[in-house]
């Protein structure tokens, strides 16, 4: 990593002075401190060689840190606002990580059958935000919206792998999906992160 990039991610204020002025005000609501992309990145990669695939990536701040903070794993981020997508590209570039990638995409577009781990930090709770916390309009924000994605999220981990790796920052929104169990709930600060591991399979009726 570049000396210039170490002091993007020496604490949440330098992070923050590297974003452009519009989202720089929004960054402490919508993007995760780093003290807890850390704590959350060891949880999601315990050994190296772990895809972890953050949905709904922002500037991509939880991915930077991570990849940062475990060099032998990938951190894959998916985020559905373009302009965002960019300045994670650009943040990425400034540190010189070959373990972290972005995509442009609605996160639910994406296939998600080559991931270890999940990262969550409430991506669709906007959806249901007063109109003052939300980032900005380029997406379309309605609370039905919040139980459509909800909904989907809760399915497809439901079909995830026996092992499979979910960590929550503020929820997911909805309780933990279905075969998932409960193993950490870690205080960082006033912050809590969970972690929630797949142990048993879900079969397409519905039986355990
Ligand atoms: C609370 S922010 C978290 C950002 C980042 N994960 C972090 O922790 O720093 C949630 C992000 O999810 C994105 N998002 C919301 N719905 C999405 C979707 N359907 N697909 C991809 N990204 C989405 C939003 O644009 C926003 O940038």
């Amino acid at each position: 990593m570049h000396i210039a990039g170490a002091r993007m991610l020496r604490d949440d204020d330098s992070f923050d002075r590297h974003l452009p002025g519009g989202i720089q005000v929004m960054a402490s609501v919508h993007f995760t401190p780093l003290a807890v992309a850390r704590h959350a990145a060891r949880l999601l990669a315990p050994a190296p060689g772990a895809r972890v695939l953050d949905v709904g990536s922002g500037v991509g701040k939880f991915c930077l840190a991570a990849a940062a903070e475990v060099p032998g794993s990938r951190f894959i981020g998916v985020e559905c606002r373009g302009h965002l997508v960019r300045v994670a590209n650009h943040l990425a570039g400034d540190l010189a990580l070959a373990n972290v990638e972005f995509i442009h995409a609605d996160a639910l577009d994406l296939d998600w059958s080559g991931y270890d781990a999940f990262y969550f930090f409430n991506p669709f709770g906007e959806q249901l935000f007063d109109e003052v916390f939300v980032l900005d309009r380029t997406i379309a924000l309605h609370p039905r919206n919040f139980v459509a994605y909800i909904t989907r999220v809760r399915s497809r981990l439901a079909g995830a792998r026996i092992g499979t790796r979910v960590v929550t920052y503020h929820g997911l929104g909805a309780p933990p999906p279905f075969g998932f169990e409960l193993a950490r709930s870690d205080r960082i600060g006033t912050d809590v992160v969970e972690l929630w591991v797949k142990t048993r399979a879900y079969d397409q009726m519905g039986c355990w």
